[in-house]
């Protein structure tokens, strides 16, 4: 694949818009970092984000909008978290609160978790991209996994070329690390950042420790476990159980009956719901262990580690 480098005149905007609304993946920068943008709406795109970031792991990913009313599209913002909104927004600052009802975003954006991280960023550029594209959009720091976040789009160019559709060059980001993440209930801070934690206390006082970070391994296979014991490498169901396929086979779900590890990872949450709802243990067809592979399998084992 050829990544385009767009330039920030309405052109280049419309070019990345494009890109979004079919399914593709456009970097664009933000005051903070330059994100790696996609439809947060599209599974197969948001998996495309993992694929090509390198992503071993599954973690919940950031949703971008234009501003508070769209976040209230997605999420649900109660008296502390809406002021911390209204002060900080647009901005480095990233709110995780519970789904709203019929928010339409893929499952993978969130780890199959209830809630969702949202922000609003300053970048001019970034706010013109969210309000030409008109939906959320889901962005992890533009850099292959385990490198250094860029902030200008040489950096994004030498670490993804190649991997992506586009890179909206918007120069060099200002503020240079990620957002501060802050949510839950009592308020706690997730992850510092751009912006202090003492400015965000002048407003909603001490926030909470938080007890431990999402992104540590064993927190998300608490926050997301099925209720139902979980089987990997299966290549048949037991009597009793419900049977998660991949690859052309028999099974009550197919992750991807075509064989598409992409697909696969855009289905995997939504079908896991699915199939834990029916109250019976669930048997997983292997899964291989290359590219998304290996995000796919990274979850899976941790929703069948004893518990
Ligand atoms: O500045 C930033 O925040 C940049 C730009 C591009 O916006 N984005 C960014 O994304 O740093 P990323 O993927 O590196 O960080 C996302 C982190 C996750 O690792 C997780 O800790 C947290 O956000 N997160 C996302 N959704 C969450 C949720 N529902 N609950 C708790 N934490 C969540
Ligand atoms: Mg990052």
């Amino acid at each position: 694949m050829d990544t385009q480098r767009l330039v920030s005149d309405p052109s280049g905007l419309n070019a990345a818009a494009d890109i979004l609304g079919s399914g593709g993946l456009v970097a664009f920068p933000t005051e903070t970092v330059y994100g790696l943008g996609a439809d947060a709406r599209d599974g197969e795109a948001v998996a495309r984000i993992y694929a090509a970031k390198g992503r071993p792991a599954f973690n919940p990913l950031i949703v971008h909008v234009a501003d508070v009313a769209a976040a209230q599209r997605y999420g649900l913002f109660d008296v502390a978290t809406r002021k911390v909104a209204d002060a900080f927004w647009p901005g480095p600052l990233s709110l995780v609160v519970p789904l709203a009802p019929d928010h339409g975003l893929s499952p993978l954006v969130t780890a199959g978790l209830d809630t969702v991280a949202l922000r609003v960023p300053a970048h001019p550029l970034a706010h013109a991209l969210l309000t030409r594209f008109d939906g959320p959009v889901a962005a992890p720091s533009a850099n292959p996994s385990g490198r250094i976040s860029p902030t200008t789009a040489g950096h994004v160019m030498a670490g993804l070329s190649g991997r992506i559709d586009a890179v909206l060059d918007g120069g060099a980001c200002s503020v240079g690390l990620e957002s501060t993440i802050i949510g839950g209930t009592p308020l706690a801070l997730l992850r510092p950042g751009g912006v202090a934690q003492e400015d965000i206390e002048a407003i909603t006082g001490p926030l909470a420790v938080a007890s431990e970070q999402i992104t540590a391994p064993g927190q998300l296979a608490s926050h997301y476990a099925p209720n139902a014991a979980l089987r990997l490498n299966a290549d048949h169901a037991e009597p009793g159980e419900v049977l998660l396929g991949f690859g052309p086979m028999p099974c009550d779900l197919n992750l991807s009956d075509r064989g598409d590890l992409v697909e696969a990872a855009a289905n995997l949450f939504g079908q896991l719901h699915a199939l834990d709802a029916r109250g019976a243990p669930i048997a997983v067809a292997p899964i291989p262990n290359t590219g998304l592979g290996r995000a796919i399998n990274d979850r899976l084992q941790r929703a069948a580690a004893p518990r």
